[in-house]
């Protein structure tokens, strides 16, 4: 949720370009509003409003403004309605202060009424003007810029991370308590920035941070010092070898499509990182531990849905899974010093999952595993170890390719450790792996290539429908709440994710004349879901399959695209394939709609609040 980018040059004056350049690239985590704040001759220009980047930056000519430093803000709102005034960046009580933030306070509304209380004039209701207050507060009391930040991160409760500059001295300064922070240095430029897709339009060389630290931007040097003590820590960055093209569209209308395009590529990258030696600390991992949760939100969490069915079938694992927000409560008395949550996050910086991680660290709760797709993140840091998504970068707000190479790690791990452990017969899983690594990317690439076309028919015939279900059973629960999730997501549309067998507990009373119900299933499973499909036939409801084709379940359908068919494989890889069709659906009926799948209303691709 919201990004933030700070740049100090040694003496260009397109501070306004190079800001937008570098922000756009942030714009899946904020675009209710944006603003810059850029410093000329120790003025600084402040603009801001509501939209987009690119709305915001042709109402008010952003990429047009002067100075050799500033700071830009994308905001996803929480405290404060998406206004100009609650707008970032913020000044402080004069406009001499400026800055932005990146998180929640959560102490506002005692430390607002503190400041207020104090003398301090505060404009908005966004809690980011709070952390320029507090620089001003303490610049009042020192005189000393340096000094004024450091305290001020001391006042300021929450996961949050902030920039912030003074007129008159050139530097740059930011803070990162509990939300991402990076920095690189270029040859004539420094930058600060929420994410690493903003810096690379600058350089690949980066600094990481750690919570607890702060930054002193000039425009050759970026110095690390922790805020407890102010002592200068030793940082030198390192190269990052992301391909900066990964936030670049490559040709595609979306980077939904593009991403779902990748995913033949991710099946074979994945897997290749995945028979790395390295994999022998996982498997460890998970053979040493006496009981084993997962941790995770969203589409990760329905990817370990499908990897508890994994961890069942091949290894004869219990898999206990919870998502971020309702672990502690259901499973934290139960954590000792002998299990293993994994903790699952693409961004691997969303706020649920790392308050279990914190739990679990504060409480020596035993060991912990994170898999995750953006390098340098939170989760990255803390988890004792963690597997890498091998996705690039995902910049579309919906995800697709990390949901995909999420459940083929648990499909991996999973056979893996049943040959280790004897659950399966360690023939069956080799072979298990082999298709895995030799036939998946091909049969990938099918399914888009197959389902595609179908998808896009039926994805016309649904546009004027505003509710539906999507029903798995067996291995493709986890699939039909993925499918599920990404139609509300993207194309505004309830849609319910559940179990085909729940269906008649109620929610089949909502069934008429042409009623949608997708089922997605398998073809171990098909004869049990042959019946949910006839209860709902029985009520004239709207039957839509996903899965292999199937002699028995012809007669079912009506319309050639109500059968969206993923190739023949094994009935173990069928469901990684599932997801693709719907993925495929959710994408053209969102474009139908006349929504950017991107960037769905409401949404954040990096949910680093409560
Ligand atoms: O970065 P994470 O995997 O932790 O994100 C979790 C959810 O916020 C995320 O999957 C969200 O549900 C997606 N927008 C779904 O497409």
């Amino acid at each position: 949720m919201c990004g933030i980018t700070g740049i100090v040059t040694e003496k260009s004056d397109n501070i306004g370009e190079l800001l937008v350049k570098c922000s756009r690239k942030l714009t899946y985590r904020g675009y209710d509003s944006v603003g810059v704040a850029a410093v000329r001759n120790n003025k600084v220009d402040l603009r801001k409003d509501v939209g987009t980047i690119d709305e915001v930056n042709r109402l008010l000519g952003l990429s047009t403004m002067k100075g050799d430093r500033g700071i830009a803000q994308l905001r996803w709102a929480t405290y404060g309605a998406p206004t100009k005034v609650n707008a970032q960046p913020h000044f402080g009580c004069q406009e001499v202060f400026y800055g932005a933030h990146n998180g929640n306070l959560h102490n506002y509304f005692e430390y607002k009424a503190e400041l207020i209380e104090a003398g301090h004039v505060v404009r908005s209701e966004n809690d980011g003007e709070l952390c320029v207050h507090a620089v001003d507060k303490y610049y009042e009391e020192t005189g000393d810029m340096f000094e004024a930040v450091r305290l001020s991160a001391q006042d300021l409760k929450g996961a949050y991370a902030y920039a912030v500059g003074r007129a008159d001295e050139p530097e740059i300064y930011a803070v990162k308590m509990g939300s991402s922070l990076v920095a690189g240095v270029a040859a004539d430029a420094t930058i600060v920035s929420s994410d690493l897709p903003s810096v690379l339009p600058l350089t690949n060389n980066v600094v990481y941070l750690a919570d607890g630290e702060m930054l002193v931007l000039t425009h050759n040097d970026v110095k690390v010092y922790r805020i407890a003590d102010g002592k200068q820590l030793e940082r030198s960055p390192q190269i990052s070898n992301v391909d900066a093209r990964a936030a670049e569209k490559g040709g595609y209308p979306h980077f939904m499509l593009k991403e779902i395009n990748e995913q033949p590529k991710i099946a074979q990258d994945v897997i290749g990182l995945l028979d790395r030696p390295k994999s022998e600390e996982w498997l460890n991992l998970l053979e040493n531990a006496s009981r084993h949760y997962i941790v995770a939100c969203g589409s990760s969490y329905n990817a370990s849905i499908v990897g508890a069915y994994f961890f069942n079938r091949l290894a004869g694992l219990p898999m206990l899974h919870a998502i971020g927000g309702q672990f502690q409560s259901m499973y934290g008395d139960t954590l000792n010093d002998e299990c293993l949550s994994i903790l699952v996050s693409q961004s691997g910086e969303t706020k649920d999952v790392l308050n279990v991680l914190n739990m679990i660290k504060k409480k020596d709760l035993g060991k912990s595993l994170g898999i995750l797709n953006v390098i340098g993140s939170t989760l990255m840091f803390q988890a004792d170890s963690y597997i890498p998504m091998a996705c690039g970068y995902e910049v579309s707000v919906p995800a697709t390719k990390t949901y995909f190479s999420q459940s083929i790690i648990f499909a991996y791990l999973a056979a893996r450790l049943g040959e280790r452990n004897g659950h399966i017969d360690p023939s069956e899983a080799k072979s298990f792996i082999k298709r895995l690594r030799t036939d998946l990317p091909s049969l990938t690439q099918t399914t888009i290539d197959r389902t595609g076309i179908l998808a896009r028919t039926l994805a016309r015939t649904l546009v004027d429908v505003k509710d539906l279900y999507c029903l798995g059973y067996g291995f493709t629960d986890g699939v039909a709440r993925e499918g599920a999730l990404k139609i509300k997501e993207i194309c505004y549309c309830h849609c319910e994710g559940m179990y085909s067998s729940e269906f008649k507990h109620g929610p089949l009373s909502i069934v008429t004349d042409n009623y949608p119900v997708i089922f997605v299933t398998t073809t171990e499973d098909s004869w049990m879901v042959i019946n949910h499909i006839n209860e709902v036939k029985a009520r004239h409801g709207r039957t839509i399959i996903i899965g292999e084709y199937e002699e028995s379940l012809q007669p079912y359908v009506v319309n050639k695209q109500d059968y969206l068919v993923v190739p023949k494989s094994d009935v173990l890889i069928n469901p990684i394939l599932d997801v693709i069709p719907l993925q495929l659906l959710s994408y053209y009926l969102s474009v139908d709609l006349g929504i950017n799948p991107d960037l769905p209303r409401n949404l954040s691709k990096t949910l680093t609040v409560d």
